[in-house]
């Protein structure tokens, strides 16, 4: 595939396979050897480079990004941070006053995820290192390094211009060429963001033989304002879902803060994370328990289901060959809703279970209620039984103690790496604690710790 962009500065034009990764081209081709390979599934930011396009700049991980997703993009890699004579950069030379180093091996993924903080004038250091793993040095000082070079200007040479790109067969423009494609197509992979087909390639080694990149599409990419609710193009990146949440729904808001890390969050789109089926998938739940409707589309037809009913069972969801997921509908408003995310760590980590809860209570009793949990069944799943135990019932305590009964008839989860079936049950019940004192207005964050 023919792919232009634009790398430190000057135009680059390659001819290579539809997923070479970015990282392996830049080590391998160019001898751009400061982005480093550390895990290569995008768990430690080793390989994070910057990327710019019409929306600005953004920290990605190299490794599971492929080089067509950076055709007509900018890109620069820590060898493009410091100036063009060797002058460095603020957040470089912080680093070195604060000592923000030791082996050096994490060190130019740091630094890029930091100039490009920089460069968005971001003051949440910790969000913005979160997906950079350092094993020696430890954060304190690089946060204080990040801290000291944020009042610094922005070097000249870091602004990129976005260079002009021509159409290309493999990356569609729009969704009525995305749908055409795929019609053609249907046995073809849809790549969005990657964070998850870049693992088949890097760690399952498999072939791809056609693919279609959907980050060119824009008509995906949008989140429209509807009056009583916001219908979110699929392409919309977790990056991008986050200051909408905020507004909206800030414990799904909160949820999403802690999806992967800012790299994995730039590039993940929310219907990569919805068509991908996991149940471990942190918006399936979110979603249910905000009623969603999926829109789906198999060339000009469009149909919709409710989000809940989209998955059938383990690796299957209710999309035929060629049909896509253009866009998702939620309520604006579910004061409600709250989301709460367990995982072995608190950033950076896929969720061990996930609860979502939106219990809406009319005087004293319980007039509805959409429970939905992530990591407790083989699909995102409806707490269909627990549900029935509230509606109608006193919100008490006495009316959730009986429910917490139900968990048993709604899940048996599986024991594996992240979770027992045992430890899955009981969290989840205890999530339900958690809600009912959640809304009754008591500190609940895990973050919190009282005496
Ligand atoms: C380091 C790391 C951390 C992660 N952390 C989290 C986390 O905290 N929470 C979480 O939920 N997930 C997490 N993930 C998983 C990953 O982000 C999700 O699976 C992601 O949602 C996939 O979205 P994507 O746009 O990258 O999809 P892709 O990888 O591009 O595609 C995923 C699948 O969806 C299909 N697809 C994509 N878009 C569409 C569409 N519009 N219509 C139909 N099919 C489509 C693709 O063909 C493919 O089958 C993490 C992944 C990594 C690598
Ligand atoms: S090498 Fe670890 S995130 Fe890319
Ligand atoms: S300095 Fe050694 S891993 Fe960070």
């Amino acid at each position: 595939m023919q792919v232009r962009f634009l790398l430190n500065g000057e135009t680059v034009e390659v001819d290579a396979p539809p997923t070479r990764t970015l990282l392996d081209w830049l080590r391998e081709e160019r001898g751009l050897t400061g982005t480093k390979e550390g895990c290569n599934e995008g768990d430690c930011g080793a390989c994070t480079v910057m990327v710019t396009d019409e929306a600005g700049a953004r920290a990605l991980n190299a490794c599971i990004l492929f080089l067509p997703q950076v055709h007509g993009r900018a890109v620069r890699t820590v060898e493009g941070v410091s100036g063009p004579e060797g002058a460095l950069h603020p957040v470089q030379q912080a680093m070195i006053d604060h000592h923000g180093s030791q082996c050096g091996f994490c060190t130019p993924g740091f630094v890029v995820s930091m100039a490009v903080g920089h460069m968005q004038g971001r003051r949440d250091h910790d969000d913005v290192v979160a997906g950079n793993l350092c094993r020696c040095t430890g954060y304190a000082p690089i946060v204080r390094a990040a801290e000291a070079a944020a009042k610094a200007k922005v070097p000249a040479w870091m602004s990129d211009e976005v260079p002009a790109s021509e159409t290309v067969s493999y990356a569609p423009e729009t969704s009525d060429e995305l749908a055409a494609w795929y019609q053609a197509h249907p046995d073809g992979t849809l790549i969005a963001g990657a964070t998850d087909v870049g693992l088949w390639v890097t760690k399952g080694l498999r072939e791809l033989p056609e693919v279609a990149f959907l980050n060119r599409c824009r008509d995906l990419q949008g989140i429209d304002d509807e009056g009583a609710t916001l219908r979110i193009g699929a392409g919309v990146t977790m990056a991008a879902l986050l200051p909408v949440l905020v507004r909206h729904h800030p414990s799904y808001a909160e949820l999403v803060r802690r999806y992967g890390s800012e790299q994995v969050r730039q590039a993940a789109t929310i219907g990569g994370n919805i068509a991908n089926g996991s149940p471990i998938g942190d918006n399936p739940p979110a979603l249910i328990a905000l009623g969603a409707t999926l829109h789906l589309r198999h060339g000009s037809g469009r149909r919709d289901v409710k989000i809940e009913d989209f998955f059938l069972d383990y690796g299957k969801q209710d999309r035929r060959p060629g049909e896509f997921v253009e866009a998702v509908t939620i309520s604006k408003k579910a004061t409600a809703l709250r989301c709460y995310k367990l995982s072995k760590r608190f950033d950076q980590d896929i969720s061990a279970v996930c609860g979502c809860f939106n219990v809406e209570v009319d005087g004293e009793v319980v007039s509805s209620a959409r429970i939905a949990f992530g990591g407790m069944a083989g699909i995102p799943k409806r707490a269909a039984a627990v549900e029935a135990a509230l509606v109608g019932q006193p919100w008490a305590k006495e009316t959730v103690e009986t429910a917490l009964a139900r968990f048993s008839d709604d899940f048996q989860p599986m024991s594996d790496m992240r979770a027992s079936a045992g430890y899955r049950l009981e969290t989840a019940r205890n999530m339900l604690v958690r809600y009912f004192h959640d809304m009754a207005g008591e500190t609940v964050s895990v973050r919190e710790v009282r005496a």
